[in-house]
């Protein structure tokens, strides 16, 4: 959470710090705020809000096309303190100004010391301090100051300082991300490489304890004191990804683009003889690894979470080994048992989530073997994990997460197929009729996008209701949970997932005719009739039905439904990326008929980079 951009180049100094910022918003959007530095000093622009607000603060002092080449700019997510202007970020203390992503746990003592030493503070912020420190040990060398400050902090940092007397830009990491961008005669510092690409594809993912200076043509990496030499790697998605392209909304390009992206997360994934899954990511351990293996752990948050669920049922379906879906938010705090070569896989859209990746490092700690399975490429969990699958669905930005949720349903079953096939537990003939299933995923989910204003039709006639239910079995269950997710987080509708069958262990207490239930009901070969009870005892409460499912039960659930959705028929596995097709739809139009922002809900950021 919080988003930071630094940059030293010839270009205008305000629009690149603007447009990054504007890039970099789905990390958080409470406040946001730039320190300029001209042969006049350091110009400091703060707003409460969105980009907007401080665009418009911008635009009324006339700044854009100021000559300045150094500057630094912050998105922020109130963690410590009100997202007020005096809250936003640059913090400034003597001629320091810095822009912070991440916690300082040990600011009240800090500010406390600080503070008797006279040093006056204008915020309530944990970042304040930091700035405060660097002043306090600034003589002349700003790296230098940088280093002695952050050694007396215990935390978190992704954080880039800027004085008046210097004509660099010092950045440092730990927990929290911080990219260079390289360009010619000029580099960038941020918190992802999205803001970058629109400059350069030439990047360089700093590592914990790094400590780099930039200036316009120069950079240096220090790390424990010794100079750093770095890979500079090049990024491959395009910046159109990074456009909305006529949606309305990047979450409801999201919604659509799916069958394209769920392609990308197949490309070059199966084996020409169809017979066999490749996955580039497993190579660098013996198979001898998949073959011995008896135990998973899985760990993700969220929508992740979510995907981890499914990942649980398909694998011990398949598999026949025990396998744990965990909250990461939970894992660590709860003691967990890892037995030495258990596969520990961090499930992440962005890869920097705090909690996950907090999760991953203790399992590798308690002897775990790290997986990956991230869409974004070089994050912070990508590169602690080392191994695993990318999903390659492009840059998600709205913060309600959809395409990400379908890539990884989809690269479970692959991996499901990979080490089936390993652990004989699946037959050529079985891996065959897998794959083709697989590969018919993007045009069921384009079938299953048709159904759009069916679903509009639904949203309209539920979007003022206060609660929902949404009730699923099996691998229907986590689609539940999803479609609930997704309604709360972009409309603030009360929502909630359960287990059908549970339902009538309370939240059946719940049901009237204002308390809609949408059943995902198509996976039911064997809780057919007890699904059917479910929705009867909804029904005698008077309580309105949603139903999601196929036309093979059209008969049973059509005359018991208020409204009902037919997805087009998928293999079970692959059934959770079809069903959740509808809800994020649902969700989605709900949100918009109320006039919500969808891609910034309130409270919300994209990437939970704080614990
Ligand atoms: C999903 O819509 C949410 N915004 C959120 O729950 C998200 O899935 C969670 O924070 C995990 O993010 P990650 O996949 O980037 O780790």
């Amino acid at each position: 959470m919080c988003g930071i951009i630094g940059y030293v180049g010839s270009k205008d100094l305000v629009s690149v710090l603007l447009n990054g910022l504007k890039r970099l918003e789905y990390r958080g959007y409470d406040s946001a705020g730039m320190a300029i530095k001209t042969n006049l000093g350091i110009t400091l622009l703060k707003s409460e809000g969105k980009i907007t607000n401080l665009e418009s603060i911008i635009k009324e002092q006339n700044l854009a096309g100021l000559d300045g080449n150094i500057g630094i700019a912050h998105t922020r997510w109130a963690t410590h303190g009100k997202p007020t202007t005096i809250n936003a970020h640059p913090h400034s203390a003597g001629s320091i100004s810095l822009v912070h992503n991440g916690i300082i746990e040990n600011y009240q003592e800090l500010r406390i010391i600080l503070e008797e030493e006279g040093f006056k503070f204008k915020s309530d912020t944990d970042s304040e301090v930091l700035a405060h420190l660097i002043n306090k040990f600034y003589n002349g060398n700003l790296p230098q100051a940088v280093e002695k400050a952050l050694n007396e902090v215990e935390g978190t940092y992704g954080a880039a300082v800027i004085s008046k007397e210097d004509n660099m830009i010092v950045g440092a990491k730990k927990g929290s991300p911080l990219i260079l961008g390289i360009g010619s005669g000029e580099h960038f510092l941020a918190s992802s490489e999205i803001p970058i690409r629109d400059h350069t594809r030439r990047i360089i993912s700093l590592k914990d304890g790094d400590i780099i200076t930039i200036t316009k043509d120069k950079y240096n990496i220090v790390s424990l004191g010794q100079r750093q030499e770095r890979e500079i790697e090049t990024i491959e998605w395009d910046t159109e990804a990074l456009e909305k392209k006529g949606y309305k909304h990047f979450m409801l390009k999201e919604i659509h683009t799916q069958p394209e992206t769920l392609t990308e997360t197949l490309r070059g994934r199966i084996e020409p003889n169809k017979k066999n899954i490749h996955l580039g990511g497993f190579d660098n351990l013996p198979g001898e690894y998949f073959e011995q293996l008896n135990r998973i752990i899985l760990l993700g948050c969220g929508t992740s979470w979510h995907a981890c669920k499914v990942g649980k049922y398909l694998f011990e379906k398949t598999l026949r080994i025990p396998v744990a879906a965990e909250y990461a938010s939970e894992f660590r705090y709860q003691n967990p048992v890892v037995n030495p070569g258990d596969m520990v896989m961090a499930v992440s859209q962005s890869g920097d989530t705090a909690d996950t990746l907090a999760a991953l490092q203790e399992g590798i700690r308690r002897g775990g073997v790290p997986f990956g399975m991230v869409n974004v490429v070089g994050s912070q969990i990508a590169r602690e994990a080392d191994k695993g699958i990318y999903l390659h669905a492009g840059p998600e930005i709205g913060v309600a997460s959809t395409k990400a949720f379908t890539s990884q349903v989809l690269a479970f079953n692959l991996l499901n197929l990979y080490l089936g096939i390993i652990r004989n537990k699946i037959s050529d003939e079985e891996a065959q009729d897998m794959i083709v299933a697989i590969e018919s995923i993007p045009s069921k989910v384009r079938e299953a996008l048709l159904l759009e204003n069916e679903i509009k039709a639904v949203a309209e006639e539920y979007c003022n209701h206060s609660n929902f239910l949404y009730l699923g079995r099996g691998l229907n269950f986590p689609v539940a949970l999803e479609g609930a997710l997704k309604l709360k987080e972009i409309s603030y509708i009360h929502a909630e997932g359960y287990p059908a069958a549970e339902m009538k262990h309370g939240p059946i207490a719940l049901i009237d005719n204002n308390m809609p239930s949408v059943f995902v009901a198509t996976e039911m070969n064997s809780s057919c009739s007890k699904i059917i009870s479910n929705m009867e005892q909804v029904r005698s409460r008077n309580g309105k039905i949603i139903a999601i499912t196929t036309e093979d039960y059209s008969s049973q659930i059509g005359p018991l439904a208020d409204h009902t959705i037919y997805v087009p028929n998928v293999q079970e596995y692959l059934s959770p990326i079809v069903n959740v097709i509808p809800l994020q739809l649902l969700a989605y139009h709900i949100a918009d008929m109320k006039g919500l922002d969808v891609d910034k809900p309130r409270n919300l950021a994209k990437s939970v980079t704080v614990e």
